[in-house]
């Protein structure tokens, strides 16, 4: 299961097809709604945040609420589009005198009409702009969807806002979700909540950005997916890979990560254990699931760090592109602080991931053959 994703931030709509999709699986539409929901809110946003109220529709690979397995096709439709109708018009008579030609450092503005060839950053940031997250959240409701049916939940929670963290939970998967939740900043700690949405306040006053830490969990998966054999499909690699690809995350650690690399190797690895219940256990989970390049049986854990929103409302130096002169780096509206929103995104990106993982090693045609061989697995590892 992969997707694709299409669409501008201030064009009409943003679009995903969802391949690889079996037969079967139920679709709750008000689910992935409100995956999107929690991907629009968190403290520290901005203004376009009020005028989107992401719904998808979908286009295709659904009848009567179950997938059909043909691609599933689902749009998140701009509201915002209505007041840029002139400036994103696709009609080639159209032209537009607000060129955007004071790139932003940290965005892909630059670097991009290098690229392209581009005389407007516009052409770059449209695309280039997390806007497109909203996609892939929708994706991964199909993803999420599968999971549900075999057993598996993700989730996520904010341990670090500039400089305001928590002390990581000794399982990250037993979090309680409701704490999450009901925190502004999708951090299960109420005081540092608080404390977080004060640093996101004196930010927004500064014209200043911030960044933090946050970690995504799954939980009841099998032992088994992914490999050892080849590199490309480790699944340490590839779900490393899709919270990379995340606008604005710039590192991943799996389980302890880099605090592990000063410990002795006695302090770091999960010690193996044996119940005539459960089978074989881990004292500890420290390696956040993954071994080898497979999970353990154990709950995932990875976090990842988000930087600071690079659009600041005091900008810093750029180059006009036309005449070469220093100006401001432009302003868009922008949020202060993304990191909530990041962890949400993250959530679809590692369900998408562990579906891929779970339709490689059980099948890929339709739910109840994969149901039937997760079952066959399950019977023939337990104790
Ligand atoms: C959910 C989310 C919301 C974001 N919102 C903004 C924003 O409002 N303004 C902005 O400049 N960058 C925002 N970013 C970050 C930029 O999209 C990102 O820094 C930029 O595309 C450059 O890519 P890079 O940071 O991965 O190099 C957001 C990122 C995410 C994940």
């Amino acid at each position: 299961m992969r997707y694709v994703s299409s669409g501008e931030s201030h064009g009409r709509a943003l679009t995903t097809i969802v391949t690889g999709v079996p037969a079967g699986i139920p679709v709750d539409t008000a689910s992935i709604d409100a995956d999107l929901a929690r991907r629009q809110s968190g403290y520290g946003r901005g203004g376009r945040m009020a005028i989107e109220s992401d719904r998808a529709l979908i286009l295709s690979g659904v009848r009567f609420g179950r997938t059909i397995g043909s691609p599933v096709t689902l749009t998140v439709a701009n509201r915002d589009w209505d007041n840029w109708t002139d400036v994103m018009s696709t009609q080639a008579n159209a032209t537009t005198s607000a060129r955007v030609t004071a790139p932003r450092p940290g965005h892909a503005d630059l670097a991009g009409v290098q690229k392209t060839g581009s005389d407007d950053c516009r052409d770059i940031l449209e695309r280039a702009s997390a806007r497109e997250t909203a996609a892939r959240v929708a994706a991964g409701g199909i993803a999420r969807a599968l999971l549900r049916e075999l057993g598996v939940t993700v989730a996520s929670f904010v341990v670090s806002i500039g400089d305001v963290s928590i002390e990581m939970p000794a399982d990250p998967s037993g979090v309680d979700p409701a704490a999450v939740e009901s925190s502004e900043v999708r951090c299960p700690d109420v005081d540092a909540s608080a404390r977080m949405m004060a640093a996101i306040d004196a930010a927004r006053a500064d014209g200043e950005s911030l960044g933090g830490t946050f970690c995504v969990t799954a939980s009841g998966l099998v032992p088994g997916l992914g490999t050892y054999a080849e590199a490309a499909e480790r699944l340490d690699a590839r779900l490393a890979a899709a919270l990379i690809s995340i606008p604005a995350i710039k590192g991943v650690e799996i389980g302890e990560g880099f605090a592990a690399a000063a410990l002795p190797g006695s302090h770091v690895h999960d010690e193996i254990v044996y119940d005539e219940e459960r089978g074989y256990r881990r004292r500890t989970n420290r390696a956040g699931g993954l071994e080898g390049g497979m999970t353990n049986g154990e709950p995932v854990w990875l976090r990842a760090a988000m930087k600071p929103i690079p659009t600041l409302m005091r900008p810093l130096a750029s180059v006009d592109l036309d005449t070469h002169e220093p100006v401001d780096a432009s302003r868009e509206r922008s949020d202060v602080c993304a990191v909530p929103a990041a962890a949400v995104v993250a959530e679809a990106e590692l369900a998408m991931v562990l579906a891929d993982a779970y339709l490689r090693k059980f099948g890929s045609d339709c739910l109840s053959d994969i149901a039937a061989a997760l079952a066959a697995y399950k019977t023939r590892i337990a104790p």
